[in-house]
């Protein structure tokens, strides 16, 4: 068999590791050969390691005009990264990205495009780095009829949070230590918002049910609020705080969510720390299967790009030894390089969760009365009252509390915290957090 050739899309943190695990394991030499290096102003990214055969370019046209078996693409993005994965694919070239944006954007029409030009789109660096769970799930689990995937997506939001709960500290100083650290970017706003892991939880939703969720209709609420009494009032009511994102069937639709949550402090998700990604996929006849390890890096990340290589060549093994044996039926013409696959993900809808328990604090210049009108408004909207915390020692004038109420639905939450909020008495705005015990992997 002749190796695959390889171009490949962007040189950075993710491109240089797969460039090097290649470099480095000579035994893989005769299943893919790396050919075309692209990157903008590449003079500068050129590396003596890499062999001298290998053209470096800055013309994306010149790496497509070789004819690659397989282009990967790790310059991440929707654009431009998008338009060249397309004209890969059009060309009948296989694809291999760690792009969960371009993914999470257009990921039925990239798939289509691959099943109508007879080749593959591979993307198991998109979601949780190194962790091999896009194949556990679409290999793995296929027999079992999945009913929803829950986990710690983001290593940055993890690290921030796992490290505010073990330390009382406040989220700033955690978060510079994340970026002197290299756990987050100059800009976090992607990790702690909730983007990055939304558009993972929208690839692990067309993965787990070949449905697609648009990203803008995925509710994702930020870490930004959480603050260090958080925490204590968590651990007395036996959790800690996490970036959860989940995703479930529900009816003819999905429930799906990512934001700051409760969870027991001794489960999977709450024992998960520092950057570490976490995902539990629940099925109908295999119940929870979990997955773990490094969600990011250069090299975990560069492991997931090279072993979907390696399925490739797999493929492409497969079917040179079927066009040896096999005579062309009726004249059709068999095309060389990576057989197609048939994945697609119908258009999928987003619905309300499920009633469930929440937690609520308040941070209010304390007068009496507040507490009354609190359990006024929520008592309005049918929503019962669980538990009270107040720690004792802080200053009246920004007095944090907690209440936790009762399964209630998020609209009727919703409208009470709204008239809430309008009250003059706060000194912040309140914070709702999902309790999730009923949802957690261990229960
Ligand atoms: N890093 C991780 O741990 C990780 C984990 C999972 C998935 N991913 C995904 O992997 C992809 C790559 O991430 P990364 O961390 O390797 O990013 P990165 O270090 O910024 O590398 C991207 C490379 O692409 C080049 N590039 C960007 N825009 C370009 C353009 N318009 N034309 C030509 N070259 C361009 C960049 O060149 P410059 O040097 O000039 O900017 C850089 O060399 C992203 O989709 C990311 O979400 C990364």
């Amino acid at each position: 068999m002749t190796p695959l050739r390889l171009g490949l899309l962007g040189f950075g943190t993710v491109g240089s590791s797969v460039a090097r695990i290649l470099v480095e394991r000579p035994e893989l030499a005769d299943r893919i050969q790396l050919t075309h290096v692209f990157n903008r102003d590449v003079a500068r990214k050129r590396v003596p390691w890499v062999p001298s055969s290998v053209t470096w370019t800055d013309n994306v046209d010149e790496l497509l005009a070789a004819q690659p078996d397989v282009v990967v693409e790790v310059i991440g993005g929707v654009d431009p990264a998008g338009g060249w994965v397309r004209r890969a694919l059009q060309q009948g070239a296989a694809v291999v990205t760690a792009n969960k944006q371009l993914l999470a954007a257009q990921g039925p029409e990239l798939l289509h495009l691959a099943v109508t030009n007879h080749t593959q789109l591979r993307f198991e660096a998109a979601v949780g780095g190194g962790v091999p769970l896009i194949h556990g799930v679409r290999e793995g689990l296929a027999g079992d009829n999945l009913k929803g995937v829950q986990g710690i997506l983001n290593g940055t939001s993890n690290y921030i949070l796992s490290r505010m709960a073990g330390s009382d500290e406040a989220m700033a100083p955690v978060l510079e230590d994340a970026r002197r650290l290299g756990y987050a970017e100059a800009d976090p706003s992607a990790d702690i918002d909730g983007d990055d892991a939304g558009a993972k939880l929208v690839v692990l939703a067309g993965i787990a049910f070949r449905r697609h969720l648009r990203l803008s209709d995925i509710p994702r609420r930020s870490i930004r609020p959480i603050a260090a009494a958080d925490f204590r009032y968590a651990r007395t009511l036996g959790c800690t705080i996490r970036q959860i994102s989940m995703v479930e069937a529900r009816g003819d639709g999905f429930h799906a969510f990512v934001g700051p949550a409760l969870v027991l402090r001794g489960s999977n998700f709450g024992l998960n720390m520092g950057a570490n990604n976490v995902v539990t996929i629940v099925g109908q006849y295999g119940g929870k299967s979990t997955f773990s390890g490094a969600g990011a890096g250069g090299p975990a990340t560069a492991v997931a790009v090279v072993s979907d290589l390696l399925a490739l060549t797999q493929r492409h093994r497969d079917h040179t030894e079927e066009r040896r044996q096999d005579v062309p039926v009726d004249g059709e013409e068999r095309r060389q390089g990576v057989p197609g696959d048939s994945e697609e993900w119908l258009p999928g809808t987003v619905v309300p969760p499920p009633p469930r328990p929440y937690y609520l604090r308040f941070v209010v210049k304390d007068r009496p009365g507040i507490v009354a009108s609190i359990a006024a408004s929520l008592a309005a909207q049918g929503i019962n009252l669980d538990s009270m915390l107040q720690e004792p020692g802080y200053d009246k004038d920004a007095l944090p509390f907690v209440m936790t109420v009762e399964a209630c639905e998020e609209a009727a939450l919703g409208t009470a915290l709204q008239e809430i909020a309008a009250a003059e008495y706060h000194a912040e705005p309140p914070l709702a957090l999902p309790i999730l015990l009923g949802e957690d992997p261990r229960t």
